[in-house]
């Protein structure tokens, strides 16, 4: 987690304008929820430095505070001398404090210039003993993994043409002529002119039989999962998760207090069989049957039926997140689930994010009727209801056609961009890889042979200025296949030629030599 150097400013201002009026002394009842942290292998004085750091971050020890001495400190922390000495000589040299130890230390004055960004600590651990449990586990997520470089092969990148961006631009321009409906506070489940188009859309593209009463807008995918874990979920509730997973749903139940069950996927998709041997009695599983993330596959028509008749009996709930269901190249999809359900049990979430752009952050749930009441009040609760600038701008996005034709332009390109990526890496290097050509989406899945690791080609691809994303990292039970993910809609023709040259010299360097096996295993989570 990165602190802006602009927070930092701020928090900064405040802490000096208390100390001008003269809080010139630690506030010594923050220092005194100090613990040790006996599981940690921090050494003590790394932990008694980190402590500081945090407080002289956080404002509670502000600039040109004195500090307290070793000799009081180490009274109340109760730990030697020569930690504190050496915490101290630590957070000098960091240039967090001035001063010398025993005749009088001091935060820098100036401390905000002199700390170097790259050296804030990632965790607050002092801080965090205020935390819940399940803050803690959100302090744990791992942020890294948002980084979203716009380089080839980036699966969070996305392409919109000229006419698209001429046909927003314009309505975006009359929109924000003050419009008096967009002045104040609307409907928690979202413009309804939007709802309604959805439902229409749905109904049409997706089987999904559903009304604009049971449609609430979210804030994508994510807000969708966030909502169906507060709603239908408690702690320490089992679910369903297939094995190898899309991370942000995983993390998501992780952090909430979930019980994760991996279950397997192959090639008719998630195995029903294995999740009913596992965990029989799960409270919900959280799929993407029209086109798994990652491996690509469909649920087969049967195993639609058995998840639907396992979640019938059990009073379970299936959350279907249908992300790129748009872009469907080789023929037609299966209809979702939620259009073959007949007990009420599937949650179905869509997104914008892949179909237009994921900075617009919008998406939407269809949930039963009963529960339209639960998911409103959650929505509610959380954010008030969605923006209504861009709502209202999809809705006329999609009442002028202008949503309907895009997604046929960019299928047609997204379509090419495959075949291009695909053909290319089949004729370059299909003697040492195993392409996937997907019927629907937006990435194509490479299997890598050999024992080859997916985590070392994805390290070495990116000092190649190319992103492949490893699949084997998303497994959490079941052995993990090495192979990547390769984004291929966010890119023009040159680009994606260009990144396929240097992957495929990256792998032709990696591969073992005929006769000769790498030996290397490939890393699992
Ligand atoms: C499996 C899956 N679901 C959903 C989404 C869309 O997420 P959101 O709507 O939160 O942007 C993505 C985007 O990458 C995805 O890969």
């Amino acid at each position: 987690m990165k602190v802006s150097n602009r927070a930092l400013s701020s928090r900064f201002a405040d802490a000096a304008r208390s100390s001008d009026r003269g809080v010139t002394r630690a506030n010594w009842a923050e220092l005194l929820d100090w613990k040790l942290d006996q599981e940690s292998d921090r050494p003590i004085y790394q932990q008694v430095a980190d402590f500081l750091r945090n407080k002289i971050l956080s404002g509670v020890l502000p600039p040109s505070s004195r500090l307290p001495s070793s000799r009081q400190l180490l009274t109340e922390l109760g730990v030697s001398r020569t930690t504190i000495i050496t915490a101290y000589s630590q957070l000098l040299a960091d240039g967090y404090i001035v001063g010398h130890i025993g005749s009088g230390t001091y935060v820098a004055h100036d401390v905000i210039n002199r700390i170097d960004p790259k050296t804030l600590p990632v965790r607050l651990p002092a801080e965090a003993r205020g935390l819940s449990k399940r803050g803690g586990r959100y302090r744990d997520v791992d942020l890294t993994r948002l980084v979203m470089d716009n380089v080839p092969f980036n699966v969070g990148m996305v392409r919109v043409d000229g006419r698209t961006s001429a046909q927003l631009r314009q309505l975006a321009a009359r929109k924000l002529a003050v419009d008096p409906s967009q002045l104040g506070y609307i409907d928690p489940m979202g413009d309804i002119s939007l709802r309604d188009e959805i439902a229409k859309y749905l109904g049409v593209a997706r089987g999904v039989r559903c009304s604009a009463d049971q449609i609430i807008l979210v804030a994508g995918t994510q807000q969708a999962v966030d909502l169906a874990i507060k709603v239908l979920l408690d702690p320490g509730d089992e679910v369903w998760i297939e094995d190898p997973a899309y991370p942000f749903t995983a993390l998501a139940l992780d952090a909430a207090g979930m019980l994760l069950r991996p279950v397997r996927v192959d090639d008719d998709g998630l195995s029903i069989a294995d999740g009913i041997a596992a965990a029989p009695n799960a409270r919900a599983a959280f799929v993407t049957p029209s086109h798994q993330y990652p491996l690509g596959v469909s649920l087969s028509l049967q195993r639609r039926q058995q998840l639907l008749d396992w979640a019938a009996r059990n009073n379970a709930w299936i959350v279907e997140d249908d992300y790129d269901s748009e872009f469907r190249y080789d023929g037609p999809s299966l209809p979702a689930l939620q259009a073959l359900d007949r007990a009420g049990r599937v949650i179905y979430a869509g997104s914008f994010s892949k179909v237009v752009f994921p900075g617009l952050r919008y998406g939407y749930l269809v949930v039963p009727p009963a529960l339209v009441g639960a998911f409103t009040g959650a929505r509610a609760l959380s954010d008030r209801h969605p923006p209504v600038f861009f709502g209202s701008l999809l809705a006329e996005f999609m009442e002028r056609g202008f949503f309907v034709s895009h997604i046929r332009r960019m299928r047609n390109e997204y379509r090419r961009a495959r075949d291009i990526l695909a053909g290319q890496l089949k004729r370059d290097i299909g003697h040492l890889v195993d392409v996937v050509t997907p019927g629907q989406g937006m990435h194509l899945t490479v299997y890598l042979r050999d024992g080859l690791s997916d985590e070392q080609v994805g390290a070495e691809a990116r000092r190649e200025g190319i992103m492949v994303r490893p699949i084997s990292r998303l497994y959490r039970a079941n052995p993990p296949r090495s192979g990547l993910m390769l984004g291929f809609a966010g890119f023009d023709e040159h680009r994606l030629r260009s990144a396929a040259t240097r992957l495929s010299l990256v792998l032709e360097r990696l591969s073992p030599r005929p006769g000769q096996t790498s030996g290397r295993k490939h890393a699992a989570i």
